[in-house]
């Protein structure tokens, strides 16, 4: 059964000149968030799903990652600086290069938020993350009691409640949600 327990990291300043979304759920706390993650876990490759404007893939760069691949159905609509190589694809039927299974440092999960999406998309990770590698997700881990749904869009993006039961059934394990976020991740291995 998947626990999800609080965790508490210390944050890292955003990087100077770092873009981000201001719109939305997002906020500078959750960038940081994601930022101190990053830092903390930064090893040579990381892998992106879900690129949109690629604010996250250059996040990852700045934290220190020789090189993040970012897959998104939609090309980028904005010029990515070198060391970020975007994949044009579906995650769900996409090969990636070879070189990159098991032996990717960090799996970011942030594409198609549908329960069906999320659940491939991890099963992916699982299966390029290096042992002692991470796979964060981001959106996903709310707590039960918690629940606050997106309501019924028809691209998919059902509810994040409905992810999170998803994957209690199908992954038996423990992930650590930073305090007061959608924000997960689990050390494989
Ligand atoms: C929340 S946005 C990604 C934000 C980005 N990770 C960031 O932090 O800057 C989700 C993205 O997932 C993409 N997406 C949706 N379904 C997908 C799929 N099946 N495969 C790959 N990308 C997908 C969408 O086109 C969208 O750009």
């Amino acid at each position: 059964m998947l626990r999800l327990v609080d965790v508490d990291l210390p944050l890292e300043p955003l990087p100077a000149g770092s873009e981000r979304y201001t719109e939305g759920p997002h906020s500078v706390f959750e960038e940081q968030v994601l930022f101190a993650l990053f830092k903390r876990y930064a090893g040579e490759v990381a892998v992106e799903i879900g690129t949109a404007l690629g604010y996250r893939s250059q996040l990852l760069l700045a934290a220190g990652f020789n090189s993040v691949y970012t897959v998104d159905v939609e090309p980028c609509k904005r010029q990515l600086p070198v060391g970020i190589a975007q994949i044009v694809g579906n995650s769900l039927t996409t090969t990636l290069p070879h070189m990159l299974y098991g032996t990717t440092d960090l799996v970011f999960i942030d594409g198609n938020h549908s329960r069906i999406h999320v659940a491939a998309d991890t099963r992916l990770a699982h299966s390029l993350v290096r042992a002692g590698g991470i796979i964060i997700w981001h959106d996903v881990f709310v707590p039960f009691h918690q629940v606050k749904c997106w309501g019924n869009d028809p691209t998919g993006h059902i509810g994040k409640s409905e992810v999170a039961e998803f994957l209690h059934l199908d992954y038996p394990y423990t992930v650590n949600v930073y305090k007061g976020t959608t924000i997960g991740w689990l050390k494989v291995g």
